[in-house]
């Protein structure tokens, strides 16, 4: 009885732990070197950590992985370990002061999940705060780091010779690895030689067709193509599948031309790039499906010229190049536009140091506008969207009224950085939850109000989230009701304090909020909502608290486990008495 007991409880001891380390999944890997002998893998949690990092060597000797402020050992935060020839293992928390045996920290805050030996190779895999409040630590931050590995050929810990190296990877703010892409085929979609007007800005339209394909392709990859000299000029991409099987070729101004009312038929957005972004490499499980009946034939490419000085006569031919693969992966992509809904109505005070704007998107509206079963929207990366006044960017993720994570957080937003950022973990959207989106915005330079527009000069609120598998929703965006309340709205100050600079942005948060979803076949449902409060984002704070006994929802799971252990034992022990 005893060992069948000490059997199981060892089993779902074991389960559990599997299943509380395997919850963070390791989406991401690299090479750290050019011959491919050291590698990392990664994953976090995106509501403000922690990380884990699995190290994989070409070595049976120690391993040494860790962060440098310059690249070199001293000032390095590193974790060394191994296994033994004895089968035991080693592993810790060290800092380096000089190019000298790093110390081990007084204080450890890298925790050990798994360590072995297989074959030629070492795997250790370990977790931390990303913030560790020890000052032998460096915070791990959503900036380009420098990582840095050792190893030796034996366990005795000793100068590693040409063992070693550095790699700058932006583990929080990832964007797929750029890894040669050449053997893919690939297809672009651009403008041709067209003349940008002489206006500061202006937003260029062209209906682009695919090539044929004689089967199912996935795209894998998105390249920006920018014209050599147009650097300045090219501002944002943005590619929107068209509805019809047929469309019409035009092109000329978006919003504002005879073409744009056919334009406007094209709403979803399927590859966007931004000034400061680069190729984005989709998930390895991931691709936009092209080629098949479902899918896509005709776009329209919206190119958005920023051309300060006015300058007339400027020729521009970029766009987007896509590589893709007849070896289709396990899901097709989707992409979901979420937010604050375009409308000029909408206004953002003048003089403000911060006004925060929200939109919802109710997803239990998705079934009325799908045929079938609608999956959960697995979430893997996100592309976060406003104009010059935005300065932060939260979407965060809620399931019957309480918020379960963030589906992206860009504190720092940067109008000249858009690109989509990668999740450190998949997040599963069901239907029935809730989306906000919050905007913050500085306009302590503007004398005017701005109005939500598609001009760079008006302001949007917007997420892209991609998600798999695709369904047919194009966008779940909302506007505040009162927004439309001509008696409330012609009370608005025309000379803004910052208390009524506050209490608009509270009318417009704690109105009913219009919440409106479509279909990639135009079907439009509309229902009422509300903004519900978004937690504060962790991913700058200082975590002293040891991985494990955190309050994130893996916890609360491995909480739950260890409650049922605990039963279990109780149970048996009375069986045995
Ligand atoms: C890994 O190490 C083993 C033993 O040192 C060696 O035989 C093998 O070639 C190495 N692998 C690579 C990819 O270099
Ligand atoms: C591309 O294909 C060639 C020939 O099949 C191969 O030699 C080369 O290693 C491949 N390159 C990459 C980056 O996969
Ligand atoms: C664009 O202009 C260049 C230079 O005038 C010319 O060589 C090229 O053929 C043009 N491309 C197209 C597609 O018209
Ligand atoms: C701008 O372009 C318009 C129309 O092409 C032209 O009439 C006007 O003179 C141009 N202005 C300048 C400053 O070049
Ligand atoms: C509308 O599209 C057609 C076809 O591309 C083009 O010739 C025409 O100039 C466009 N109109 C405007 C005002 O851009
Ligand atoms: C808003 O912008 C102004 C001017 O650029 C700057 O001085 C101020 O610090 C900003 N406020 C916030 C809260 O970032
Ligand atoms: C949502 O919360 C209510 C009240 O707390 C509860 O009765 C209901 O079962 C919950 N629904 C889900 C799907 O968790
Ligand atoms: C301020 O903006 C509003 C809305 O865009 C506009 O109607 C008004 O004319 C502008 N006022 C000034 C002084 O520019
Ligand atoms: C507009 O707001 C006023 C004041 O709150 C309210 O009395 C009125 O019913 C509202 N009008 C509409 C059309 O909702
Ligand atoms: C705006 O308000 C400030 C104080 O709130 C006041 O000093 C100023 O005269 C007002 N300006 C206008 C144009 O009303
Ligand atoms: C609003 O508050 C900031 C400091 O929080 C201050 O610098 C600014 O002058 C205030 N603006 C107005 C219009 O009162
Ligand atoms: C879009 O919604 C409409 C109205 O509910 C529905 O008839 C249509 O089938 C939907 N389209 C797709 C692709 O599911």
């Amino acid at each position: 009885m005893i060992g069948k007991c000490g059997n199981l409880l060892l089993c779902i001891f074991a389960w559990c732990c599997s299943v509380c380390f395997s919850a963070t999944t390791l989406l991401f890997t690299e090479y750290l070197d050019s011959a491919n002998l050291v590698s990392i893998s990664w994953g976090f949690d995106n509501n403000g950590g922690p990380i884990t990092i699995q190290v994989v060597a070409n070595t049976t000797g120690w391993v040494g992985f860790g962060f440098s402020p310059s690249g070199s050992m001293t000032g390095s935060d590193v974790v060394i370990g191994g296994v033994n020839p004895d089968g035991t293992v080693y592993f810790a928390d060290r800092h380096a002061t000089g190019n000298t045996l790093p110390l081990v920290d007084a204080k450890q805050d890298y925790t050990l999940i798994d360590l072995k030996e297989s074959g030629s190779t070492t795997t250790m895999t370990f977790s931390r705060q990303l913030q560790t409040c020890d000052t032998d630590d460096l915070p791990i931050t959503a900036t380009p780091m420098i990582l840095i590995y050792a190893y030796g050929s034996n366990d005795i810990i000793s100068y590693h010779g040409a063992s070693r190296g550095v790699k700058v990877i932006n583990l929080l703010n990832y964007a797929g690895s750029v890894q040669s892409a050449v053997n893919y085929s690939y297809f672009d979609l651009t403008a041709t030689n067209f003349t940008v007007p002489n206006l500061t800005t202006f937003y260029y339209c062209k209906i682009v067709q695919l090539p044929s394909f004689s089967q199912k392709n996935h795209i894998i990859r998105i390249d920006p193509l920018i014209q050599k000299g147009n650097e300045d000029l090219v501002h944002h991409m943005v590619l929107y599948a068209c509805p019809f099987d047929k469309m019409i070729y035009l092109d000329g101004d978006c919003y504002f031309g005879p073409n744009s009312t056919t334009f406007y038929l094209c709403q979803v957005v399927f590859a966007a790039w931004a000034v400061g972004g680069g190729a984005f490499e989709f998930p390895a499980n991931v691709g936009i499906s092209v080629g098949t009946s479902q899918d896509p034939l005709y776009f329209r490419l919206e190119m958005h010229y920023n051309n300060p000085l006015a300058t007339s006569g400027r020729v521009d031919s970029s766009g987007l190049r896509f590589y893709y693969t007849p070896q289709v992966r396990q899901y097709d992509a989707g992409i979901l536009e979420t937010g604050v809904d375009v409308d000029q109505k909408y206004v953002i005070p003048p003089g403000a140091n911060i006004f925060k704007s929200y939109g919802l998107c109710k997803t239990n509206i998705f079934p009325s506008l799908l045929s079938g079963p609608v999956s959960d929207l697995n979430v893997f990366a996100s592309l976060l969207h406003t104009h010059l006044a935005g300065v932060a960017i939260r979407v965060g993720h809620f399931r019957n009224k309480t918020q379960i994570g963030f589906l992206g957080v860009n504190e720092n937003y940067d109008f000249s950085l858009q690109r989509p950022i990668l999740l450190g973990q998949t997040a599963v959207v069901t239907v029935g939850d809730e989306i906000v989106v919050e905007c913050t915005y500085n306009t302590t330079n503007r004398k005017n109000v701005t109005t939500m527009g598609l001009s760079t000069t008006n302001e949007m609120c917007l997420a892209f989230l991609m998600y798999y598998p695709r369904n047919a929703i194009a966008n779940c965006n909302s506007v505040p009701m009162v927004i439309y309340n001509s008696s409330i709205m012609s009370q608005t100050p025309s000379n803004w304090s910052n208390n009524s600079i506050a209490s608009f942005q509270q009318l417009l948060k704690t109105s009913t909020q219009t919440v409106i979803v479509i279909n990639l076949t135009a079907g439009v449902n509309v229902q009422e909502g509300s903004i519900l409060d978004m937690q504060p984002s962790l991913v700058a704070e200082c975590k002293s608290i040891p991985i494990g006994h955190g309050n994130s929802v893996l916890n609360n799971y491995c909480s739950l486990l260890y409650l049922i252990l605990l039963i279990v034992v109780i149970y048996y022990l009375e069986e045995i008495l």
